[in-house]
């Protein structure tokens, strides 16, 4: 039976990434014969300038719909001054919601082509390879209430709210002890239990399930010194389990010490591993139409894609040794580029990955 991929491209850089991802995502269906059937669809300011919406009902529909969804980038200027309500990164939270995509997958590996592109010394990020589990779906992102209210003074008062329920915590907790069991077995749950409520609960529900999984080493860590440790000795971490907010500002970090964010790919996951992948990186609209964007983290998007969602092990790791291979070549965009390499453009890194898949 074929098995339905619906792209996102997005906004910004995102179609051009994406374009770059889907050469390489139709070559891969080819050469391994995977039976992946494509459609494209809009999300984001493009949804906004075609539906009113950032997510349109049939897209959602379609997003359900398919056994995979690979998404590009949201948002730019030209939405920004929209109602916060139909931004376009609502779109992306939505369907992060709706598909109950809990479990973000963020890895942080260091190509050892890229050791002089990181901002780090090289001997403190060689053979860096670090997973962040982000939880996805709930948190601050979501908590209700939120809003703006005038205060008696006639102030306004902005708010928001952090909630996580035992249930929330426990599954990804769980994705974090099962990635650490495959890897190197070293579990650091980061939270700001110090002060907050909701990180309370969240130490005390991962302790808990801690117990399911004695051969994992599991530590504790506040968030603002996981922030320090990870340009301090970031090899000390294998996986990092946090929520939302403090996944979303600690990947970030984490992506600069491989060098670039370009080369960033996730996955976020429901319970039954259905899955949407898409790059890091935001929409970059200062570079957008450029041609110059770094497409890898889109392209090992896909690679993540084939692992996670369709057990393709071997297609997977055909892509990431492509990638590897045109790292080899000495070919960068702009964002990984270092004396004595060869600067080139969006499309030429996704032809050259292609190429180097095509010759494996
Ligand atoms: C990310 C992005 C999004 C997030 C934005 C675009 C809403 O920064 O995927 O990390 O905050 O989750
Ligand atoms: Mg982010």
């Amino acid at each position: 039976m074929s098995k339905q991929i619906l792209i996102l491209p997005g906004d910004g850089i995102g179609p051009e990434i994406m374009a770059e991802a889907v050469k390489v995502l139709e070559l891969a269906n080819d050469k391994y014969s995977l039976g992946f059937e494509l459609s494209h669809d809009v999300i984001g300011g493009a949804a906004i300038d075609k539906h009113g919406v950032p997510l349109a009902d049939e897209t959602l529909a379609r997003a359900r719909a398919a056994d995979a969804v690979l998404l590009g980038a949201v948002g730019g200027p030209k939405w920004d001054t929209i109602e916060r309500d139909i931004r376009p990164e609502r779109g992306l939270l939505k369907i992060r919601a709706q598909l109950g995509l809990f479990g973000n997958l963020r890895p942080a590996i260091l190509y050892p082509q890229l050791a002089e592109a990181s901002s780090l010394k090289p001997e403190i990020v060689a053979g860096l390879d670090i997973l962040i589990v982000r939880e996805l779906t709930g948190g601050i992102y979501f908590g209700a209430p939120r809003g703006t209210r005038t205060l008696e003074n006639g102030e306004r008062q902005a708010y928001d709210t952090l909630p996580y329920s035992e249930s929330e915590i426990r599954r990804i907790a769980r994705v974090g002890f099962d990635m650490a069991r495959v890897r190197g077995k070293k579990l650091c749950s980061v939270d700001k239990a110090n002060v907050l409520a909701s990180s309370q609960l969240w130490r005390e529900v991962v302790e808990q399930v801690a117990k399911d999984y004695p051969d994992v080493e599991l530590s504790h860590m506040y968030v603002d010194n996981a922030a320090m440790q990870l340009v301090r000795a970031p090899k000390q971490f294998d996986v990092i389990v946090t929520d939302n907010l403090f996944g979303d500002i600690l990947s970030d970090e984490a992506s600069m010490l491989t060098g670039s964010i370009g080369m960033l790919p996730s996955a976020s996951l429901d319970a039954n591993n259905k899955g949407m992948y898409e790059p890091c990186h935001g929409s970059a609209p200062d570079i957008a139409g450029k041609g110059i964007a770094n497409p890898l983290a889109t392209i090992l998007s896909v690679s993540m894609m084939l692992r996670y969602s369709f057990n393709l092990q071997d297609a997977a790791d055909a892509i990431e040794k492509a990638v590897s291979l045109v790292l080899d070549q000495g070919l960068r965009t702009g964002d990984i580029w270092s004396v004595g390499c060869a600067k080139v453009g969006t499309q030429e890194m996704g032809d050259a990955v292609v190429a180097a898949l095509r010759n494996l």
